[in-house]
């Protein structure tokens, strides 16, 4: 959570960071703030809620300083004020920081007691006085940042400016990411990707315990114990436009849009149509180790967690392979067993969330080997997993995730066919016909998506006020009524729940009656029957019915309220096509209703908080 900024350059460094600021705002929203040097001193410029606060407040100042660190927040300690905005200033030092000070209690005691008054409820000033201590002490910046992070516990990413070196930043990591941008006469840092893409594609990911001091002539990496460390700047193929909202209203409706090209990108080069396979040699798995997984173990949060239990289903029933799906934040700190054979897979779109990494931190420090599935090259899980299976669905700014979930999904069944076809779990041409529909799947979702999108726009007015939503799917539909019940939640604040439909009459029932829609996800598949009378069940409650049906069924959509069709599909391909109209219609009732739709209260994209 929160987003920082930093800029060493010749250009004016206010529009620059507040560029930068403008493309993490997904990271955290609720303040925000620049520290500009100017005429030998800091000027620091703070302003609580949106950014475009912050930016009147720099436009009343007209700062021309060319170097500056910002920031924007998302409250962990102290309510959204300005005084517990970023950056917090101690003497010549300015700070901004991405991450939680676990020890900041007593580190604030032992600074008080030392004669520092802290003005803010935050943990960060408390590294700002830190610093300042040591500078006081007689040491330069970088010594000064390296000193006092051997103080702190806890999870950081700062960039450090002092009035006594105005042509430098310095910045630090643990745990929190950040990424250095390398361009000609300029060097930046941020906490994601985005923020740096109109200037440079040039990058580096630091890694924990690394420290780095930027001027205008690039960055001095080293470690926070001082050995130097020599890494060069890679490409980042992503371009500004793919981070921008290219006409549509929101970024959650654009990147619904970009599935079909989502699961292109993701599946491209990895469907082996010929063979009737799944090309995975980037993970670096052999045959032997597929066939000597005991167990798969599928670690993720959030939208993730729900891909992971389709990705469950698909490992047990394609693959025969025994697996699990853990909520990461459960699977920390319980002890939870791993084996010998346990392949742990971690799903992540950020690949930055701290709950996943550090469950799977744990399970590899107990053996297990991690597999992680993420978008973002290069991001935490990826660096210290194993093997990396990535998602190309590019840059996710809506808080919402969907283009990613889709892939996610699409890297998920291709593992689990590639392992079924490593361990005689399923034939050629059972494979062929899942390897042909996959790679029809990309068509399949744009055929349908204007037609879907018109189809659930007309239906909200209807809906948009109730109270309560129940979401229903059995096998592979309920972790999308799973994923259709949280966007609902996440983006218009409706209360929803997504449930097994079978599991409907064992209480949620109780709450039926004819001002609850029930979203009912009813494809032709083995379950369909069933659902059915789960579906004649919620109608005998007087509750409205929303079918997600097969194109064609009428039968059902005769017992509906209002329906949306889908494209018929394998079985086992059924969650590409019913996830649509569920983004669509939270993304159609929260627009009815008017709230943030990218940037939803309270939420942050990427959660580094645990
Ligand atoms: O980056 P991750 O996939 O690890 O994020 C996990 C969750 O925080 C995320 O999916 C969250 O639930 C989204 N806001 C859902 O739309």
């Amino acid at each position: 959570m929160c987003g920082i900024v930093g800029y060493v350059g010749d250009e004016e460094a206010a529009p620059i960071l507040l560029d930068g600021l403008r493309r993490l705002e997904y990271r955290g929203y609720d303040s925000a703030g620049v520290a500009v040097h100017e005429n030998g001193g800091l000027e620091i410029v703070r302003a609580v809620g949106k950014l475009r606060n912050l930016e009147k407040a720099l436009s009343d100042k007209g700062l021309g300083g060319t170097v500056g660190i910002g920031h924007t927040r998302w409250a962990t300690h102290g309510r959204p004020s300005e005084v517990n905005a970023h950056p917090h200033a101690s003497g010549p030092i300015a700070v901004v920081h991405n991450g939680i000070i676990e020890n900041h209690l007593e580190l604030r005691a032992e600074l008080e007691a030392d004669g520092f008054t802290i003005a803010s409820d935050t943990d960060t000033e408390i590294v700002s006085h830190l610093i300042h201590r040591e500078t006081k002490a007689g040491h330069d910046m970088a010594t000064a940042v390296r000193r006092a992070l051997g103080h702190v516990e806890g999870a950081y990413a700062i960039a450090v400016a002092s009035e006594a070196e105005p042509r430098r930043v310095v910045v630090a990591k643990s745990s929190s990411p950040l990424v250095l941008g390398v361009a000609r006469g300029a060097t930046y840092c941020a906490s994601d990707i985005p923020a740096l893409l109109p200037y440079t594609n040039s990058m580096v990911f630091m890694e924990d315990g690394e420290i780095a001091v930027l001027d205008e002539d690039g960055f001095s990496l080293s470690t926070l114990r001082g050995e130097p460390v020599n890494r060069r700047p890679r490409k980042i193929s992503w371009s500004p436009v793919m981070a921008e909202k290219a006409g549509f209203k929101h970024f959650m409706l654009k990147e619904i849009f970009e599935q079909p090209r989502a699961l292109e990108d993701t599946l491209r080069g990895r469907l082996d149509r010929e063979r009737a396979d799944v090309e995975t040699a980037e993970i670096g798995l052999s045959e032997a180790d597929a066939k000597a997984i005991r167990r798969v173990i599928l670690l993720a949060c959030g939208t993730s967690h729900h891909a992971t239990i389709a990705g469950r289903y698909w490992l047990e029933e394609l693959a025969g392979v025994p697996a699990i799906t853990e909520l990461a934040s459960e699977f920390r700190g319980r002890d939870a067993v791993v084996e010998e054979g346990d392949l742990v897979i971690a799903v992540s779109q950020s690949g930055e969330t701290i709950d996943t990494l550090m469950a799977a931190k744990e399970a590899k420090e107990r053996g297990a080997k991690v597999l992680a599935i993420a978008n973002v090259n290069g991001s935490a899980i990826p660096r210290m997993a194993d093997a990396s299976f990535y998602t190309h669905a590019g840059p996710e700014i809506g808080v919402a995730s969907t283009k990613c979930f889709i892939a996610q999904l699409a890297n998920l069944l291709m593992f689990s066919i590639w392992l079924a076809r490593r361990r005689g779990a399923m034939s050629e041409s059972e494979a062929g016909e899942l390897v042909e529909g996959l790679a029809r799947i990309p068509h399949l979702v744009d055929e349908r998506l204007k037609t879907t999108f018109d189809a659930v726009s007309g239906m909200v007015r209807e809906f948009s006020g109730a109270r309560d939503v129940l979401f229903l799917g059995r096998g592979l539909s309920f972790p999308m009524a799973l994923e259709g019940a949280l966007k609902l939640k996440e983006i218009s604040y409706v209360h929803a729940e997504g449930y097994a439909a079978g599991e409907m009459k064992h209480g949620p029932i109780a709450l039926l009656d004819a001002q609850v829609p029930v979203i009912v996800i009813a494809p032709k598949d083995r379950h369909y029957e069933r659902v059915c009378s789960n579906l004649e069940e919620a109608r005998a409650r007087e509750a409205k019915i929303i079918g997600v049906t097969t194109a064609g069924d009428t039968q059902t959509q005769a017992l509906c309220d209002a329906f949306v069709e889908v494209a018929p599909t394998h079985e086992a391909l059924s969650p590409f096509v019913t996830v649509i109209p569920l983004q669509l219609y939270a993304y159609c009732v929260a627009d009815h209703k008017g709230t943030d739709v990218d940037q939803p209260r309270n939420l942050a994209k990427t959660v580094t908080v645990e």
